[in-house]
């Protein structure tokens, strides 16, 4: 398979040595397993950071970037291969191998990283590293470095100053090329697949579980697996934000809340798409959810450069309390209700967030005290909702436990921005259509 990405390591750890400056280090673990239970590991998943810098996804390894040092900048860590080991858990690269397909200027096995490392950090006055993800690792830094103060009456230079890596990484990543738009594109395709065939699945009766199924299976064999865990929520699960059991049977006249995204090759797609149980709107049901599309179309006529991270978020919350009056569920004027934030009543959460290798992605929201401005790169989801739970005060049970959101991913172009998820209908003569026909 072509891998849009591949040429792009190199240019990303020339990119970070650039930044870093000479007399400097960086050091960065690959992702610890994690244990399920007893002696069975979750599937492993490479660390983000990481697998950015290097596009390896083997365990126990640690990648060294020495910018200017010259036997080998770029230096690798990782296990050895082993025949035995490799019988059961399949090939490793090995020191070799990861020189000549990874393009590391040199490596060691990872055993040996207690003696090699002091050596590396000792010619350098700046360590970058990511203190607190992983304090094992932490204090083996620690280690090191206390090795080095330790000889330092003996003529050792241990390193003057720490930095951290995640701030300069994350604005990197912040920054989509055009590779990993082709990921993201892909990724938001299967995964406006995977909705548009649990639209066609869902009908009365039908359990939750068996539409997150529909979804997982559309994932899986395009070779993405989620990016997070599926939201399917009916009724009154429609209203609970992080609902996670999916458990429940689907019932005529509710609506089905779909939150659930994939990962297609270290990227991630994250939609929300919200329709009838029995494929028709109620009256009160299309009310809002029609409030909830105007809020996303406002929010997404923000997404521009130049315009700030608060902007799309100001323009949903204006259409959302804009539409609750109209429909009769905020009483009051526009500014009041807007100043008070009585919209919270129904939209409690924010409009979006970086969208990347992690779902929620990396990346500041704020530079100082000022929100981020959308430069032509940037990724992001839009996703106003409303959300009426059963007992809702002062509004008519006519919409309790109606939730509604809508969610796609863009990218911010030079002229606004693009849509990566719109092959998932939203319109709702569309969704009805497309429910009626299944
Ligand atoms: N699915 C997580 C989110 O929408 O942010
Ligand atoms: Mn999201
Ligand atoms: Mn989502």
């Amino acid at each position: 398979m072509a891998d849009p990405v591949k040429g792009e390591f190199a240019r990303r750890r020339t990119q970070l040595m650039r930044l870093m400056g000479s007399d400097s280090i960086a050091i960065l673990p690959a992702a610890p397993p994690r244990q399920r239970n007893n002696d069975v590991e979750y599937n492993y998943r490479q660390d983000s950071d990481f697998y950015y810098l290097t596009g390896f996804n083997e365990p126990e390894a640690v990648a060294v970037l020495i910018p200017g040092r010259a036997v080998a900048e770029y230096v690798l860590f990782v296990r050895e291969r082993n025949r035995e080991r490799e019988i059961w858990d399949g090939q490793r690269a090995g020191p070799a191998g990861v020189v000549k397909d990874y393009g590391a200027d040199d490596a060691f096995p990872i055993t040996d990283i207690d003696e090699i490392l002091p050596g590396l950090l000792e010619k350098c006055s700046r360590v970058y590293y990511t203190m607190g993800l992983n304090q094992e690792f932490d204090q083996r830094v620690v280690g090191w470095v206390n090795t080095l103060r330790a000889q330092a009456r003996s003529g050792a230079h241990p390193p003057q100053e720490f930095v951290a890596l995640d701030h300069v990484l994350h604005d990197m990543r912040l920054f989509k090329s055009r590779g990993e738009l082709s990921l993201m594109r892909r990724s938001g395709a299967i995964a406006a697949g995977a909705h548009v065939r649990a639209m066609r699945f869902c009908r009365p009766g039908r359990m939750e579980y068996e539409v997150m199924a529909e979804l997982l299976h559309e994932f899986n064999r395009h070779g993405a697996d989620i990016s997070y865990h599926p939201i399917v929520g009916g009724g009154a699960n429609s209203c609970v934000l992080h609902y996670r059991d999916n458990s429940a049977r689907l019932n005529d006249g509710d609506l089905l809340l779909v939150d659930a995204g994939c990962e297609y090759d270290y990227y991630a797609s994250d939609i929300t798409r919200t329709y009838p149980v029995g494929g028709r709107f109620s009256s009160e049901q299309r009310a809002v959810y029609e409030v909830v599309l105007e809020a996303q179309r406002a929010a997404i006529a923000k997404v521009k450069p130049g315009n700030s991270w608060d902007q799309p978020h100001e323009a949903a919350v204006r259409a959302i309390t804009q539409g609750l009056k109209r429909i009769g569920l905020l009483k009051g004027s526009l500014p009041g209700l807007i100043r008070s934030g009585a919209y919270k009543a129904f939209f409690m959460h924010r409009t979006g967030h970086w969208l990347g290798m992690d779902v929620h992605d990396v990346g500041d929201y704020k530079v100082g005290d000022e929100w981020r401005v959308f430069e032509p790169g940037m990724a992001l989801t839009v996703e106003p909702g409303i959300y009426i739970a059963a007992g809702t005060r002062s509004v008519s049970r006519r919409f309790w436990n109606i939730g509604v959101r809508i969610e796609d991913d863009v990218v911010v172009t030079r002229s606004g921005c693009q849509v990566l998820t719109d092959d998932a209908p939203k319109e709702p003569d569309q969704i009805e259509a497309l429910m009626a026909a299944a």
